[in-house]
C-alpha cells in the first residue's frame, strides 16, 4: 500500500501507536507530520524517520489547546498546502473509580480524546473538501465500544469519538472523504504499562490470543484505512484487540 505524494498528519506520533503509525505511513512513502506535545521526543522521532530516508517533520501540537491547533494547522498548510490524511492518535486516560476522579482530570480526558480531535479535524476539513478527497482515522478504544471499569470518563470520550466518526463520515462522503475508527485493545505502549500489574494480568487472561497487541498491529489497520484499499469503506469501527471484544 503506497501513499506517494500524500501528506499525513499523525498526532501522538512521538510514542506508542502514533509512532508505529508515523513509521508505517512514512515507509509507505507519505510525508509524515509528526504532531505531538512532547517536543524532544517528537523531534527525535522525525529525525529517526529522516535518517531512514523517509519524508518527515516534527511540528509541535497540543491537541487540548485551541491556539496550538490553529498554529499547527497554519504551519502545515503553509509548508504542505494541507493534509491528505489525518490520524488522531494522541490520547490518554487514567484508571480510577468514576466517583474519585477529579473534575480537572475529566476535562483533560475529554479534551484530549474527543474535543481536541474534533477541532483538529475541523481545521483540516475545508482543504480536504476543496480537493474532494481525504482520509481521517480516529484512534478510539474498545473502552468506547463496550465500556471499561475504572475508565468511565475515558470510555465516554472514546465512545463520543466513535459516534463523531460515524456522523462525520455521513456528512463528508459527498466530498469523497473517508472517516473511520480503529479501536485498540490493550497494546504494548507506555500508556498500557502505566496500568497496575494486577489489571494487566486480568486483561491478558481475557484476551483470546493471550497476549497484548503490538503498536505495529494497530498501525497496520490504520495504514489500510488511509490507503486506497479502503476507498469504499467509511464510518466503520475496527477493533485490533486479539479478540478481547467481538462487537456485532
Ligand atoms: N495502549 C493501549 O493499550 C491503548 C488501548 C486503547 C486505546 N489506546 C489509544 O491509542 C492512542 C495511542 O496511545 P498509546 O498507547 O500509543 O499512548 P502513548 O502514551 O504511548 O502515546 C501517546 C502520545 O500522545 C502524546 N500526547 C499526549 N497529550 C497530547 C496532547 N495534548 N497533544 C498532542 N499530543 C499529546 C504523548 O506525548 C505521546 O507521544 C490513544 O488515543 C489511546 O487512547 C491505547
Amino acid at each position: 500500500m503506497k501513499l506517494v505524494g500524500k501528506t499525513a498528519v499523525v498526532t501522538g506520533a512521538a510514542s506508542g501507536i502514533g509512532w508505529a503509525t508515523a513509521e508505517t505511513l512514512a515507509a509507505a512513502e507519505a510525508c509524515v507530520i509528526v504532531a505531538d506535545i512532547a517536543r524532544d521526543q517528537g523531534e527525535a522521532a522525525a529525525s529517526t524517520l529522516q535518517k531512514k530516508g523517509f519524508k518527515a517533520e516534527y511540528v509541535h501540537l497540543d491537541v487540548t489547546d485551541d491556539m496550538s491547533i490553529a498554529k499547527f494547522t497554519e504551519t502545515v498548510q503553509a509548508k504542505m498546502g494541507g493534509a491528505d490524511i489525518v490520524v488522531n492518535g494522541a490520547g490518554w486516560g487514567q484508571i480510577k473509580a468514576f466517583w474519585d476522579m477529579p473534575l480537572d482530570v475529566w476535562s483533560k480526558i475529554v479534551a484530549l480524546n474527543l474535543v481536541g480531535p474534533m477541532k483538529l479535524v475541523k481545521s483540516f476539513l475545508p482543504k480536504m473538501m476543496e480537493r474532494n478527497s481525504g482520509k481521517i482515522v480516529n484512534v478510539s478504544s474498545d473502552a468506547g465500544r463496550v465500556g471499561s471499569s475504572g475508565e468511565t470518563v475515558y470510555a465516554g470520550a472514546k465512545g463520543g469519538l466513535i459516534a463523531f466518526t460515524k456522523s462525520l463520515a455521513r456528512e463528508v462522503a459527498r466530498y469523497n472523504i473517508n472517516v473511520n475508527c480503529v479501536c485498540p485493545g490493550p497494546t504494548e505502549t507506555p500508556l498500557l504499562f502505566a496500568v497496575p500489574e494486577k489489571h494487566l494480568e486480568a486483561f491478558k487472561r481475557a484476551i483470546p490470543f493471550r497476549r497484548f497487541g503490538k503498536p505495529q498491529e494497530v498501525a497496520d489497520a490504520i495504514l489500510f484505512f488511509v490507503s486506497s484499499r479502503s476507498d469504499y469503506i467509511t464510518g466503520q469501527v475496527l477493533s485490533v484487540n486479539g479478540g478481547l471484544t467481538m462487537v456485532g
